[in-house]
C-alpha cells in the first residue's frame, strides 16, 4: 500500500498533475468486501484529498448507510482518475489510461468481492467500453472473480431526483448480493 500510495502521490503521468492541490488516492477499509469507484475528484475532493467529500459525497454516504456500509468501517472508495479534471469535465481517455493502473493495484490489494461503479465513466472503464448506464445499471456480471455492477453517479441523482427510485433498487440489489456472498460487515 505504502509503495503504491507514494508512487501515486508523486505521479506526473498526465497533465492533470499540473493543476492538482492534492492527489485523491482513496479512502476506506483496505480489506473491504465492497468497493465503490467514481470517476475523478471534484473541487472539494481536490482541496481535501479525499474522495466524495463534496455534495455528491454527502449523498453517497447516505446511500451507503442504507445498505449498512460506512467509508470509515467496511467499504473502500476510489476513483478512475486521482487528480481533478479542470472545471469538473469528464476525465479524458488518455488521462484514464495513465491512471487506471493505480486503481487496478488498489483492487488487487483490497481484493473486494463486489465492485460498484458510480456512473457511466467508471462503468465504461471497468465493465465495458460501450456500457449504457440508463439501460444497464443494477445488472450484475462476474469479472475475474469479482461481482461488478453500476448505479447512477450521486451527482446525477442530485441533478435529477427522478432517478432516485431506480438507484434505490440498485442499492437493494447490492445489499442482496452482499448477503449472498457473505460479505463482512
Ligand atoms: N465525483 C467522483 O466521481 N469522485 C469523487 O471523488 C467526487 C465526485
Amino acid at each position: 500500500w505504502e509503495e503504491l500510495e507514494n508512487a501515486c502521490r508523486a505521479c506526473n503521468r498526465c497533465g492533470l498533475c499540473r493543476r492538482r492541490t492534492n492527489v485523491v488516492f482513496g479512502v476506506g477499509c483496505k480489506d473491504a468486501d465492497v468497493m465503490f469507484v467514481g470517476e475523478g475528484p471534484g473541487e472539494q475532493e481536490d482541496l481535501q484529498g479525499e474522495p466524495f467529500v463534496g455534495p455528491a459525497g454527502k449523498l453517497l454516504d447516505e446511500m451507503l448507510c442504507i445498505i449498512d456500509l460506512d467509508r470509515s468501517k467496511n467499504c473502500y472508495i476510489g476513483n478512475i482518475v486521482k487528480c481533478r479534471p479542470p472545471g469538473n469535465r469528464d476525465p479524458q481517455e488518455d488521462e484514464q489510461e495513465a491512471c487506471i493502473g493505480y486503481l487496478h493495484n488498489q483492487i488487487a490489494l483490497v481484493r473486494p468481492k463486489i465492485i460498484v461503479c458510480l456512473g457511466r465513466i467508471a462503468a465504461m472503464k471497468l465493465i465495458r467500453p460501450d456500457y449504457r448506464i440508463t439501460r444497464e445499471h443494477g445488472q450484475w456480471m462476474e469479472k475475474d472473480g469479482i461481482w461488478m455492477t453500476a448505479t447512477y453517479h450521486p451527482s446525477a441523482l442530485l441533478r435529477d431526483v427522478n432517478k432516485r427510485p431506480e438507484a434505490f433498487e440498485d442499492l437493494l440489489s447490492i445489499r442482496e448480493m452482499m448477503r449472498k456472498l457473505k460479505c463482512n460487515m
